[in-house]
């Protein structure tokens, strides 16, 4: 059955790779020894960008600092819904100083409802907004009591989602949002609890392989029609060409080497 599909312009945020390395492990994709190619990784990075520019959507963009080669992955720097800035406050000391840095940027940026968080979150790297409700991962990095704070802040439903495999760290490792009503995820991913969740509220959600799965598949960016994702998702780009979307493969493999692809690259900028 093929479905008519729009898409729709959006606003993002994202952070040019300029500082960028492995220098540290915080994930198991990250392996300081293996070399990493900072030029390539820029170059990736600039295609992604144009690709966004392309396809109509307005791309803001943070000034990388020195000494945090993390920083590219705009997408753990905040939350933002409805023009609120849910700030990030990271797991591990290597990216601390990124949470304050993102957040001043939507300070000087004219943001004005925005929250220096109580609890550890890493922004919408676990922090997936479908619809009017928001999806919630934990289990490796957020704390689970940052849900409650996400909830009351944004005044939305906030649904936690509880991660099992180290791989699959943040929720936009294992799950994607497609449009204001459908995601794709990986299941072996969550808790069995997580799954049943998942069924129930999402029964025809694309369910991705573990082949999918294991080259980030599911770390993409949708805009309702177009669905930039790993080009090495082969079974994806095919289940989603099926459901009436447009599949773009992307290159982001240098990035990849600190575990990280297109969605980590892009921070949605929601209402203003
Ligand atoms: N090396 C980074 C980390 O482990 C990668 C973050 C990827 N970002 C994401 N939104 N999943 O924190």
């Amino acid at each position: 059955m093929s479905v008519s599909r729009t898409a729709t312009p959006r606003r993002l945020l994202m952070c040019r790779p300029s500082h960028f390395g492995v220098s540290y492990s915080i994930n198991p994709w990250m392996e300081p020894e293996k070399p990493v190619d900072t030029a390539r990784a820029v170059s990736q990075w600039e295609r992604l960008h144009e690709l966004y520019l392309s396809l109509g959507h307005t791309v803001e963009v943070i000034d990388p600092l020195p000494g945090l080669p993390d920083m590219v992955f705009a997408a753990n720097g905040a939350t933002v819904v409805d023009g609120k800035v849910l700030g990030a406050r990271f797991r591990h000391a290597e990216r601390t100083a990124e949470g304050p840095a993102y957040l001043d940027w939507f300070v000087r940026r004219g943001y004005r409802d925005v929250l220096w968080p109580e609890y550890i979150n890493e922004g919408e790297g676990d922090y997936l907004t479908v619809g009017r409700r928001i999806l919630a991962g934990t289990g490796f990095r957020t704390d689970p009591r940052s849900h409650v704070e996400a909830q009351e802040f944004f005044g939305l439903p906030v649904t936690t989602l509880r991660l099992v495999d180290p791989r699959h760290y943040h929720l936009d490792t294992a799950l994607a949002v497609l449009s204001d009503s459908e995601i794709m995820y990986y299941p072996e991913a969550f808790t069995a609890g997580s799954r049943s969740v998942l069924r129930e509220m999402f029964p025809d959600a694309v369910l991705a392989s573990p082949e999918d799965a294991a080259v980030f598949g599911l770390n993409a960016f949708s805009d309702g029609l177009n669905v930039l994702l790993p080009e090495a998702a082969t079974g994806l780009h095919r289940q989603l060409g099926e459901r009436g979307f447009r599949p773009v493969g992307v290159d982001l493999t240098e990035l990849l080497k600190a575990g990280g692809s297109v969605k980590c690259c892009t921070l949605e900028l929601r209402g203003e």
